[in-house]
């Protein structure tokens, strides 16, 4: 990468013509995408560099983030016999609380959420994969969430094969490609890692069709390099700053 288009990546160049735009809300973007596909990762790489920009910026993780939160999670990872729908109001209420706790205060200061997880996870997941109703599951989102719509959702996309293996136990269960990390989770409960591999496509294949309705998607091929992943959300998000309206109070002073 060329010193100007280094510039440019670093925002340097509009950095002035982002401060003079103003409005009200603050920039909500999320991350989807199936298990082990690198949402964590890139979602925290770009808190942190839109940080070291000197932008005001939140990171939270659905269903985690909150007390009731980290609580779903764990009761999920454990059961293996709930409904679709008592599943989806479970993730609801875990919702509603981290928006009620962390992402409408953080908006209404005008700051930038970034979202690891949100609102399309429940209709991949709960919806696409595990058969709920999509109308009653949008209706949840929208009772949980007031309506908030992300300005951007980045979508990480990779063949189930090779994400699984990514953070399965053991690396070698599926033929495709790992880093063998052999990521275990905190509670060494993986529920929805060990579902069927055709669960893990079902899932795939909802956010893809999810993903041609709105332009607030935005679709990165996930078996990148990581720099490269993280340099394409940040040219969008870039993008997004410049071209949007903006709140100027995401600039830390
Ligand atoms: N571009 C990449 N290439 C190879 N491995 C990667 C890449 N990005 C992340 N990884 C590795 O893949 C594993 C899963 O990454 P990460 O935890 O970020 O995914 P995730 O989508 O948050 O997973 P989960 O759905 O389980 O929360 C980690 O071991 C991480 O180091
Ligand atoms: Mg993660």
């Amino acid at each position: 990468m060329t010193a100007k288009e280094q510039e440019e990546m670093d925002f340097g160049a509009d950095s002035e013509r982002m401060k003079k735009r103003t409005v009200e809300g603050g920039l909500l973007i999320t991350f989807e995408g199936g298990e082990g596909v690198g949402k964590s990762t890139q979602s925290e790489r770009l808190f942190h560099k839109l940080q070291s920009f000197g932008i005001d910026t939140v990171h939270a993780q659905e269903p985690g983030s909150s007390d009731l939160g980290n609580n779903v999670r764990r009761w999920i990872k454990r059961s293996n016999s709930s409904s679709p729908l008592a599943e989806t109001l479970l993730f609801e209420a875990a919702r509603a609380q981290l928006m009620f706790e962390t992402v409408r205060p953080a908006l209404d200061r005008g700051k930038v959420v970034v979202l690891d997880r949100y609102i399309d996870s429940t209709l991949a997941y709960q919806g696409y994969a595990r058969g709920g109703d999509l109308k009653t599951i949008k209706q949840l989102n929208d009772i949980a969430t007031a309506e908030l719509t992300p300005h951007l959702t980045v979508l990480l996309d990779l063949d189930p094969k090779v994400s699984l293996a990514r953070v399965s136990n053991k690396p070698d269960l599926f033929s495709g490609d790992t880093d063998g990390s052999g990521r275990v989770d905190n509670e060494n409960e993986r529920r929805f890692e060990q579902a069927p591999l055709k669960f893990h496509q079902s899932i795939r294949k909802g956010y893809l069709e999810m993903s041609k309705t709105d332009p607030r998607w935005c679709v990165i091929k996930a078996d990148q390099a990581g720099h490269r992943i993280a340099d394409a959300i940040l040219k969008r998000v870039r993008r997004l700053l410049i071209d949007g309206n903006i709140p100027e109070s995401i600039f830390k002073s």
